[in-house]
């Protein structure tokens, strides 16, 4: 039996994983998983229950009961929150729930499930390298300059990006870390098609050595 293909996307936000893995998912017919959705449906779920974000235990608690759906547009405990998990409260929220160890043992174990139902995919996030799919076919660790990343970003603005970005890289379980097999992509100054090419080729050359 084949193995289920596994492409691992990891970056800070803004770095055009998003884009990458939309353009990858149609040439491999494979689908795309948004770990830090997961991340924003618990954060949405927690905000609308008035839970105290530091309350690690009461936030452990709702993720391991909540159940989440990706198959029709982001849903938690049978809630739409596709247009929700990208508010300002969600994405004020959303690292210190990010930062809570039981909610990533509940999340991880979901992205995996996920991926084992649906044949592998195009996953991003940031530890899927290093933590949740340490054995995917290919890593891929993206970057680009702050202020590109800003700009893609307008709509959060500039402090809100940085304040997530160092919560993320400092926080003790999973911080952001490129895993060390994972291949490093600057899009600072490259077009998608440039970067879609790139890693085109990085798995030919991955499925090639798996034959
Ligand atoms: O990629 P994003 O901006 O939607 O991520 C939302 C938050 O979730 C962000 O604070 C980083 C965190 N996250 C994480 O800790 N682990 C992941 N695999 C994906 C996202």
């Amino acid at each position: 039996m084949t193995e289920a293909l596994v492409i691992a996307i990891d970056g800070p936000a803004g770095s055009g994983k998003s884009t990458l893995g939309r353009a990858l998912a149609s040439r491999l017919n494979l689908q795309t998983l948004d770990t830090g959705a997961t991340y924003r449906a618990m954060a949405a779920l927690a905000l609308r229950r008035n839970i105290e974000l530091t309350n690690l235990d009461a936030i452990g608690e709702l993720a391991r009961s909540a159940v989440l759906d990706f198959d029709h547009g982001v849903r938690i405990d049978d809630i739409d929150v596709s247009e929700e998990i990208r508010s300002d409260a969600v994405n004020a929220a959303v690292s210190v729930v990010a930062a809570n160890a039981l909610v990533r043992s509940v999340l991880v174990a979901w992205q995996r499930d996920w991926a084992q139902r649906h044949g592998g995919g195009i996953i991003e996030g940031r530890d899927i390298g290093s933590v949740v799919f340490p054995d995917a076919a290919v890593k891929l660790y993206l970057t680009a300059r702050a202020e590109e990343r800003a700009k893609r970003r307008a709509d959060e603005g500039q402090e809100s990006i940085d304040r997530r970005d160092r919560l993320d890289s400092t926080r003790s379980t999973s911080p952001l870390t490129m895993a060390p097999d994972a291949h490093l992509i600057d899009t600072t100054e490259l077009s998608i098609d440039e970067v879609v090419s790139a890693v085109m080729a990085m798995i030919d050359v991955a499925r090639g050595a798996d034959r």
